[in-house]
């Protein structure tokens, strides 16, 4: 099978022919038909996790990914072959991921159906942005009422938290860079928007929101950059969570501030929510830029150089 992989930590990724994985008993074998880009997938490749996991080379990019089931092994109840499937897919022990023609998954794993109507490209797009998003903002207890910042807010993940923070009645200022960014976040529900690029977003935000916020959900910033919009948060009680592993939690206790340093954890079960919440049109996930799985080293690439207005997704 076709599959884009890397040989070592830090090698580049090149399309490779690849012995297709052979469901055993649990497992189900789904052939992807698209799978959805990350920066997560660039990390892992230069070893993020090497000291947590093994991992087997060559590996296999990406966890994200969208196909039908093609084969079950023994004991596998809740899939059969033809059903439409989406969720992550990454196995670093294995050296299996979803930019690759198969891919393997049990019951266990975050994997569910997809609704009817939705094309295999948008539901790659989902899964690991938009479940982190959600988790996110439930993790934040953002709240009706509240003032919420989304620093990132114009990537994958971002753009599902501004939607999220709207949802639950707060009023969100979202940063993004340019005219056309600013309408999508406006459109998003977005109530303020501040160019990141045009000066320190702190006193930007305070120009918009002289109370400050209740809430900084920041997607991309190190820890100056969020200890940097500590004054506009409220004292106490405010919350500023992170993605990057970038909030001082014990720092930000001692001054009467909540801080969350935010791991994702996937599940089918939210994976079916998030499902419904597209059929019936009450989410929308964006997608920036498509291309064919043989052009998955040059997505990365692009993806990594910032910029993002949505989700990178590969054809299969
Ligand atoms: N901890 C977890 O479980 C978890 C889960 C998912 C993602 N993540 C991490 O979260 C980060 C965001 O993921 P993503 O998929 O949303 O990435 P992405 O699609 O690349 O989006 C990043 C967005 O942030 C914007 N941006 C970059 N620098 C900025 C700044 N200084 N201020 C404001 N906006 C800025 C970018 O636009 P411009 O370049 O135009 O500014 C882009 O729209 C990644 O580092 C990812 O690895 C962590």
């Amino acid at each position: 099978m076709r599959a884009v992989a890397v040989a070592d930590f830090g090698a580049e990724p090149e399309v490779m022919d690849l012995p297709e994985p052979v469901p055993g008993p649990g497992e189900f074998l789904v052939h992807l038909r698209a799978a959805g880009v990350n920066p997560f997938d660039w990390k892992v490749a230069e070893g993020l996790l090497r000291r947590a996991v093994h991992h087997a080379f060559p590996l296999i990019l990406g966890s994200d990914g969208a196909g039908t089931v093609h084969s079950v092994g023994g004991g596998v109840s809740a899939f059969r072959p033809g059903d439409r499937v989406y969720g992550q897919f990454l196995r670093l022990p294995q050296g299996l991921g979803s930019y690759s023609e198969y891919a393997l998954a049990t019951e266990e794993d975050a994997v569910a159906r997809m609704p009817d109507g939705m094309l295999f490209t948008q539901a790659a797009a989902v899964p690991t942005a938009t479940m982190t998003a959600y988790g996110l903002v439930e993790a934040a207890g953002v709240d009706a009422g509240q003032k919420v910042l989304v620093v990132g807010a114009t990537g994958g993940v971002g753009q599902s938290v501004v939607q999220f923070a709207r949802d639950r009645g707060a009023a969100v200022a979202a940063t993004a860079a340019g005219a056309e960014a600013e309408e999508w976040m406006r459109h998003l529900g977005a109530s303020a928007v501040l160019d990141h690029t045009r000066g320190p977003i702190v006193e930007r935000l305070l120009e918009l929101c002289p109370d400050g916020v209740h809430t900084v959900i920041d997607l991309v910033q190190d820890a100056e950059g969020v200890a940097s919009l500590l004054p506009a948060v409220h004292r106490p009680g405010g919350t500023v969570a992170s993605t990057q592993g970038a909030v001082d939690t014990g720092g930000l206790a001692e001054r009467g501030l909540t801080g969350i340093n935010y791991s994702n954890r996937g599940s089918a079960r939210l994976l079916a929510v998030l499902a419904d919440l597209i059929d019936a049109g009450r989410l929308q996930v964006r997608i920036d830029h498509e291309a064919d799985l043989a052009d998955a080293p040059s997505a990365l690439t692009r993806l990594r150089s910032g910029g993002a207005r949505g989700k990178t997704v590969l054809r299969i």
